[in-house]
């Protein structure tokens, strides 16, 4: 459909969603969804469930943060369960401020955008759906118009408690224009809208000395004064503050830190409370969420104030640190560039993947665990599976350190890099060594880094290279070979059908003349010797393996070319073994002849139609396997 046709369509939307009736008649879709008089907690925490939640390895997996946040689950899973799942349950936390603190492009503010974008989508749904006073600049709550000494009756017949005083305006317009007849005032369905400042908000500091509390609370309106002939009329007020506009919503609270404090107290009043002051009036009840976030530093700064002793207990602090998985880590690089306008260029495999292991590197701590190191942890970390260790280990690793992730390098920092090294020599294709080479001369331009992480840092830079030397290694030699998976597979269950014959003292049958032979040692222990199994060795192994088989069998898993890492390994490297001399003398070959041709166009067809190269990053990635055979 064409733009304008959607166009069309989305007034219709709008014209079949609207509703408008009397408070009476609102209060016959109450007794049929009693849920749309939820509160604003509710709301969100309703919100994020509908979108779905799976149960992932004990960790709970939030959809409604799926495509845009990555490898922070056990964040959102605190986040959900220990906030916004008992606030909507009228706990007491409901009456904290949220506080979201981390490191700097870790995701805070991008968590915030969801639940408000979220929120402006879920009020246009069944499930949604908000109800407010007509032509109220607050979009008050209607259940507000029924008088404290009815609530009790109200929630006997309804099952609904109301909390909250009906502001000074509507009091006034319930007189003057409805004659205090409740049942006859209007009603109207409201849509949650930032652009319109319907129920979302966003409060950011300025200059603490010019800021002015009625960026939060609303101000008179001189013109109106002369009209109304009072300052204490509420018509002559304008309820226009983002506390206002985000009533029965969410406003997200800015740099919170860095705002002076009469601005906190106000907040603060309004989450423990429900209520703030504006101008002369009685309190204003509101109902919202606030979410707030900060970065470490300050947090530390404004714990260490003795000032604001009163206001630490009355916030909630949700820590938001950096993701530590590299593969979620090269999804963050991915959804970046896709919005970025470097999106049409080409990006070498494995160039994200290098980023991101050094940016993760960066984040990691030094484990005391017996025989880890960095790049292990990072591998367990991923989910791999690293010889020795196990899921109880990777536990251990996780619990370590309580501030794992909070420093380290940041997404910005690698696309920013990513951009500038494509921008700098206008190239339509990138790879990983562009991109190492580029976020190692950024350091020294980098902000926050002091000199003892940048050595840190360019030690890292040399790792994820060595990483990386690898990959390209393998890539390589996967492409030299016509149907790579098949021919580790074929070895593999060659290997296994003789090892399982030795182990059990049997005979093979080959399969071809249907003779009954004896197992084949030299084809083992070519394999074995890969990776530096001995001759005294080899019975150990061997029998290991076939525990491992039949460990896998017991569970209902298939035994593959992946489920036993060294196995793995010593298949690949025989497979490379053989084909070593070939690829180092194909590669590196300055005047090839016509048969090395002929290969090189081969590998480089299979490199960019199977393994997502183009025919320049193909090129580069074979000249560089090339130095590295022949070093
Ligand atoms: N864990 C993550 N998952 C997805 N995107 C992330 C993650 N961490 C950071 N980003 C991306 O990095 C950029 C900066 O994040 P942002 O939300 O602005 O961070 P903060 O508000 O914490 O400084 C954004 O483009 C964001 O999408
Ligand atoms: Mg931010």
């Amino acid at each position: 459909m064409d733009i304008l046709g959607k166009i069309q369509l989305h007034r219709e939307e709008e014209r079949r969603l609207a509703w408008e009736g009397t408070f009476g008649e609102y209060l016959e879709i109450l007794k049929e969804r009693p849920y749309v008089a939820q509160s604003a907690h509710s709301r969100v925490y309703n919100m994020i469930k509908d979108a779905g939640i799976e149960e992932v390895n004990g960790t709970k997996k939030y959809n409604f943060f799926n495509n845009q946040i990555f490898g922070l689950e056990d964040s959102i899973e605190r986040l959900v369960e220990e906030y916004f799942h008992p606030a909507a349950k009228r706990l007491d936390v409901r009456k904290r401020i949220l506080l979201l603190m981390g490191p700097v492009s870790g995701g805070k503010s991008t968590i915030v955008t969801m639940l408000k974008r979220g929120l402006e989508d879920y009020s246009k749904t069944e499930a949604g759906a908000v109800y407010a006073i007509k032509g109220c600049p607050m979009h008050e709550d209607p259940l507000h118009l029924i008088p404290h000494h009815l609530r009790d009756d109200f929630y006997r017949e309804f099952g609904i408690r109301i909390e909250g005083n009906l502001s000074p305006l509507n009091t006034m317009r319930l007189e003057k224009e409805y004659g205090n007849c409740i049942e006859d005032v209007i009603v109207e369905r409201v849509f949650f809208s930032e652009d319109k400042r319907t129920g979302i908000g966003t409060f950011s500091p300025s200059d603490p000395k010019s800021q002015d509390i009625a960026d939060l609370t609303g101000s008179i309106d001189f013109s109106t004064i002369a009209e109304f002939g009072s300052e204490s009329d509420p018509r002559a007020y304008r309820f226009d503050g983002e506390l206002n506009k985000a009533n029965r919503g969410m406003m997200e609270f800015q740099e919170m830190l860095k705002c002076d404090e009469k601005f906190l107290w106000h907040l603060l009043s309004l989450t423990q409370e429900g209520n703030f002051k504006a101008g002369r009036f009685a309190l204003i009840s509101a109902d919202e969420l606030i979410v707030a976030h900060t970065n470490e530093s300050e947090y530390r700064s404004f714990i260490a104030n003795k000032k604001n002793e009163a206001l630490h207990s009355r916030i909630i602090v949700m820590g938001v640190p950096y993701n530590l998985r590299v593969s979620e880590e090269e999804r963050i690089y991915e959804k970046m560039i896709k919005e970025s306008d470097i999106s049409h260029v080409h990006i070498a495999p494995h160039a994200l993947r290098v980023a991101a292991i050094f940016s993760v590197l960066t984040r990691l701590m030094d484990s005391k665990k017996q025989g880890m190191d960095l790049i292990k942890k990072m591998r367990l970390y991923d989910g791999e599976i690293v010889e020795g260790y196990n899921h109880i280990d990777l536990e251990d690793l996780q619990k370590e350190f309580a501030d794992e992730g909070m420093s380290g390098i940041d997404p910005r920092y690698v696309i920013n890099r990513i951009s500038s090294a494509i921008i700098r020599k206008e190239i339509t294709s990138i790879n990983a060594l562009d991109v190492l080479r580029s976020m190692k001369d950024g350091l020294d331009h980098h902000a926050s880094i002091t000199k003892e992480d940048k050595e840190r840092f360019i030690n890292f830079i040399s790792l994820a290279r060595k990483e990386y030397d690898e990959i390209a290694k393998k890539e390589v030699q996967k492409a030299f070979v016509y149907s790579y998976e098949e021919s580790a597979k074929t070895l593999m269950d060659n290997y296994l059908d003789n090892v399982e014959a030795y182990c059990n003292k049997n005979k093979l049958r080959d399969p071809l003349t249907g003779e009954e032979m004896s197992p084949d040692e030299k084809l083992m222990r070519s394999i074995e010797e890969q990776i530096g199994i001995s001759e005294n060795a080899k019975k150990a192994f061997r029998e290991e393996i076939l525990i491992r088989i039949s460990a896998y069998a017991r569970k209902g898993k298939k035994f593959d070319y992946n489920s036993h890492e060294r196995l793995r390994e010593a298949i690949q490297k025989k497979l490379f073994a053989d084909l070593k001399d070939v690829v180092k003398i194909t590669t590196s070959s300055k005047t090839p002849d016509e048969a090395q041709l002929k290969k090189v166009n081969e590998v480089i067809a299979r490199l960019v139609d199977e393994h997502g190269y183009n025919t320049t990053s193909a090129n580069e990635l074979l000249k560089y396997v090339g130095s590295l055979l022949n070093r």
